[in-house]
């Protein structure tokens, strides 16, 4: 097993802070999980500019976020973009091909809970793309777990010019149950490869962008 325990230790931190059951059996979401903290430390160890800036786009119930603002120690410098309504409603590109199509609604994080849980962060309770408002910062991480079509490329696209030269973007739910996923990215990398230094999947979902 190639997991380290140092993170392992912060995994089950941050699942019991979020209020969330820790898990009997290993599960993609263990491995997606290490992939970002590998990316994090390696960030936090090679960054010479301080403080760095983060953001999610899909907070849930806010796992991700902790580990963020956990590993990178900057509370006050992470932004979290949520609809605090679950999905929207998927569309054509979400359900065609899809394994198990969402319906709309699902996942709704409670605002009041993920306020207590990050007081430092900035909070934007939007529907995503549509609603999304500029906010003053350049970003050094980027999670995106959204899970539909729509929101995933109107993030990627609201991410170009919000992003710092080497900023690495993470997308979530890159799988056969989100067929809107994978065209999402594959429609944004049609338009903008070249603005990325390189771009990979991984085997347990997650697509990796690195920016110019
Ligand atoms: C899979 S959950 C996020 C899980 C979270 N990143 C974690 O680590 O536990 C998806 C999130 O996306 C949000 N969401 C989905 N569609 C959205 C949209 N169009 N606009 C804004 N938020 C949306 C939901 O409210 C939910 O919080």
């Amino acid at each position: 097993m190639l997991i380290d325990e140092k993170f392992m230790v912060l995994y089950v931190k941050c699942l019991q802070k979020c209020g969330i059951d820790i898990p009997k059996t290993l599960s993609p979401k263990l491995f997606k999980s290490y992939a970002i903290y590998q990316i994090l430390s390696s960030i936090k160890s090679s960054s010479i500019q301080s403080p760095l800036s983060t953001a999610e786009f899909g907070v849930f119930r806010g796992v991700t976020s902790m580990l963020i603002t956990t590993i990178l120690e900057i509370p006050n410098q992470h932004y979290i973009f949520d609809s605090f309504e679950g999905l929207s409603k998927p569309t054509k590109e979400d359900v065609e091909g899809s394994t198990n199509p969402a319906s709309g609604g699902e996942m709704s994080p409670n605002f009041k809970h993920i306020q207590n849980l990050f007081p430092n962060s900035t909070l934007q309770k939007c529907w995503i793309p549509s609603q999304l408002k500029r906010v003053n910062a350049l970003f050094d991480f980027v999670h995106i777990d959204l899970d539909l079509y729509d929101p995933i490329l109107g993030a990627l696209e609201y991410t170009i010019d919000k992003a710092n030269p080497g900023c690495v973007i993470v997308v979530d739910d890159y799988n056969s149950r989100w067929p809107g996923c994978i065209q999402a990215i594959r429609e944004h990398l049609s338009k903008y490869q070249n603005l990325y230094r390189l771009h990979y999947s991984t085997l347990f979902g997650n697509f990796i962008l690195v920016r110019k």
